[in-house]
Order: structure tokens, then C-alpha cells, then sequence
């Protein structure tokens, strides 16, 4: 996603967080909020001659292969940031640092500051689309006349197109409904990595690369149910990881 798209996560995950993890993560947000953390991992990749600015780009999308629910990832060889070359090992490798009393608090930060970045973008479907279009970027279509391509339609036209701040939007899509928050917990990171690959393979069959208002109608609550599940799976991670006591709700 674009900044709004990762700050609308980071907002309602905020309202989801028990008083405990709340409290854990203090020291490890120093002042700042879920949202403005959230595009951290964007911003760090324009920082340049760093390891991030060299390795990192990979750990923001995965592609799938044909065979459903497989991913080209080599699984939990993620304890090392090194190693990872995917956004799943990069979930796993941000978890793994903040569940392990041996990490140092710069190593939490950062891997606070990832997790709630990754977990955002794992929602958009085209972080978990195709090879050989770069996720989308390389599918050329217009927004209202204005040329663009189907992945940056996804992470940020369809959101910025609703002109809303970032906290009024989290407003207007977050949820009380325990039933849905249940049924929205009761997931891996595997596999909201596999609904956007379902929901990428249905968005790349385009009936037109013109898209305007019939494509925004169709489309735009898609992007509000994955910001949404974003937010609450983010702030149930965040939960399970910082509140031994918290219960699944
Ligand atoms: N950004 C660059 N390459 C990408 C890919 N293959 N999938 C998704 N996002 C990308
Ligand atoms: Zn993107
Ligand atoms: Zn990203």
C-alpha cells in the first residue's frame, strides 16, 4: 500500500491493542504512534547505501507459484534478516525478534516498525501476485485518463480516491462485530498471503484497462475489507506477542 493505506492499518490496529501490549510497546514506539510507524519500511528504502536501501525491497511482497497456496519461500530459515527474501519470512523474522527475550530493543524496534508495515501490505492482493508483471507494476491502465498501472491502482489510487484523512477512513471501516473479529483472528500469515493471491488471480483478468467509476464501485469495499482485516490481524499479533493473558477477541 501507499502511506495511507499502511497508516489506516496502523490506526485501527491501535484501537484493537489491550492495556498490557499497549504498555510493552511503549518503549519500542518512544512517543509515535502504530500509524506513524507504519511507513517506516517504505522510507528506509530511499536511504541510501544502507542495507536496506540494497536488501530489503524483497521483503515487502511474495510471488506465488501456480500451484495454490505455495510459496516460494524457504520457511523458517528467517532468523537472520540476511536470509530473508520474502514477505512471509520477513513476518516471521519480525515476530520471531520481538517473542525473543534476547533481542536488543534497536532489534524490536525495527522489527515492530516492519511487522506493522508487512502486515499491510500482505492484504494488498498484488503483493502476492505475479512474477513476471512485477506484482502488477508492469500492467498498464488508466485511472480517470490518467495512465498509472493495476499495482499502484491497489496500493494507493482506489484509497486516495475516496478523499479521506487517514484516521477518518480507519473511522468509517473499523469494526466492533466480535463475530467478525473472531473470524478474521482465526488465520496465518500464510494465509492472508494466499487470499490476495486468490484475489490478485481474479483482479488481473481486467475487462477494460480504463478504469473509472463501474471499477471503483466494484472495487473499492474489496480495499476496505483488506485494510480492515489488516488492522485487526495486525493488532491480534501484536496482542498474542506482548499479552500472555489477552484473549482472542
Ligand atoms: N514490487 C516489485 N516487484 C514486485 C513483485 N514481483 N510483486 C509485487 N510487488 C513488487
Ligand atoms: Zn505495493
Ligand atoms: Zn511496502
Amino acid at each position: 500500500w501507499g502511506q495511507n493505506g499502511h497508516r489506516i492499518v496502523g490506526q485501527i490496529a491501535q484501537g484493537h491493542l489491550t492495556a498490557d501490549t499497549k504498555t510493552a510497546l511503549l518503549p519500542l514506539l518512544e512517543g509515535e504512534s502504530l500509524a506513524q510507524i507504519s511507513t517506516w519500511a517504505d522510507e528506509m528504502r530511499s536511504n541510501p547505501n544502507t542495507f536496506w536501501q540494497k536488501n530489503s525491497s524483497r521483503w515487502h511482497y511474495i510471488n506465488a507459484t501456480s500451484e495454490q497456496g505455495h510459496f516460494s519461500h524457504s520457511h523458517d530459515n528467517s532468523e537472520h534478516k540476511e536470509t530473508v527474501s520474502n514477505i512471509l519470512e520477513g513476518m516471521h523474522f519480525a515476530i520471531n525478534t520481538l517473542k525473543n527475550p534476547k533481542s536488543t530493543i534497536d532489534a524490536k524496534r525495527f522489527s515492530l516498525r516492519f511487522l506493522v508495515h508487512l502486515v499491510g501490505d500482505s492484504h494488498q492482493p498484488f503483493h502476492a501476485g505475479r512474477a513476471e508483471d512485477r506484482g502488477g507494476n508492469r500492467i498498464k491502465v488508466s485511472f480517470f485518463g490518467q495512465p498509472t498501472n493495476l499495482h499502484t491502482l491497489w496500493d494507493s489510487k482506489l484509497i486516495e480516491n475516496e478523499n479521506l484523512s487517514f484516521t477518518e477512513f480507519a473511522q468509517f471501516i473499523d469494526t466492533d462485530n466480535t463475530q467478525l473479529i473472531a473470524e478474521y483472528l482465526a488465520s496465518s500469515p500464510q494465509q492472508w498471503l494466499l487470499e490476495s493471491h486468490n484475489l490478485a488471480t481474479q483482479l488481473y483478468k481486467l475487462e477494460t484497462d480504463e478504469i473509472s467509476y463501474s471499477y471503483i464501485y466494484e472495487h473499492t469495499p474489496v480495499v476496505k475489507t483488506r485494510l480492515q482485516q489488516a488492522g485487526i490481524r495486525l493488532a491480534g499479533l501484536l496482542n498474542k506477542i506482548f499479552d500472555s493473558s489477552a484473549t482472542p477477541l
